[in-house]
């Protein structure tokens, strides 16, 4: 598989064209950023986490009957995924009530939801990923209202298959964003599942094992980002 011309540099990821027109190569960097790109920083080696905890994370998806971009782990920081169109979405699956929610709802932060909350974001970096819900989504022809039922179907799937999977590992699955894709017409899940994009927190001590190590400087960044997938490849 070649690796050719840069399609798309992200905040946290790069993607280029291969002699596949089918497929892309997606390399993790180690860049981290927050609040809107406000909060800029470097976590060494959190490219490489997350790029194999995606994979780790998606073979089971794929085994449990969600359909993913992933295809193969080809480096510590690169993989090859199905060439998708992505959705503009971004979707937040929400077990315990944390960060933004916690915020905007003036509710504790650990407080457990009742019922499982799902929360949809526009994908707009000028507007800051404004919150919408379906109706938007159809209005301005975000996606079909087809995709939008398929997308809360697996949301809530991957939901059940990783809170499981967490807690075997001693962790909790606080809230997690996810992005989906179209390929060959199919909606499939995209993007990453990483400490960048979950909160995760220790079953025992309730230790923050993600991003908001960085959001808060709460210490321990790389260290942590370690352990998590430490835990998973166990
Ligand atoms: O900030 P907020 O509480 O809304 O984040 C909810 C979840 O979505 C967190 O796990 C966070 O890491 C993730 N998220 C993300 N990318 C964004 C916004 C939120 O991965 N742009």
């Amino acid at each position: 598989m070649k690796k050719l011309e840069m399609l798309y540099e992200g905040k946290a990821k790069k993607v280029y064209k291969t002699d596949d027109e089918k497929k892309y190569i997606v390399e993790y960097k180690d860049d981290a950023t927050a609040f809107n790109g406000v909060k800029k920083g470097t976590i060494e080696d959190k490219g490489i986490v997350n790029n194999k905890m995606s994979a780790v994370l998606f073979k089971i998806l794929e085994e449990k009957g969600v359909p993913t971009h992933f295809e193969e782990l080809l480096s510590d920081r690169e993989s090859l995924v199905k060439a998708v169109k992505i959705l503009p979405i971004e979707v937040i699956v929400r077990n315990v009530a944390a960060g933004s929610l916690a915020k905007r709802l003036g509710v504790a932060e650990g407080t457990e939801m009742k019922t499982t909350v799902l929360e949809f974001c526009y994908k707009n970096d000028e507007l800051g990923d404004p919150m919408i819900n379906d109706y938007h989504i159809e209005a301005i022809e975000l996606a079909t209202k087809e995709q939008v039922e398929v997308v809360k179907k697996y949301a809530f799937k991957i939901n059940e298959i990783l809170k499981e999977y967490f807690l075997e590992r001693g962790m909790k699955l606080i809230d997690f964003k996810l992005e989906f894709g179209v390929f060959d017409g199919k909606v499939i899940l995209a993007d990453e599942i990483s400490p960048d994009t979950c909160r995760l927190w220790d079953v025992e001590t309730n230790k923050k094992m993600d991003k908001d190590r960085f959001r808060r400087d709460l210490g321990d960044v790389e260290k942590t980002y370690q352990e998590v997938l430490e835990r998973l490849e166990k």
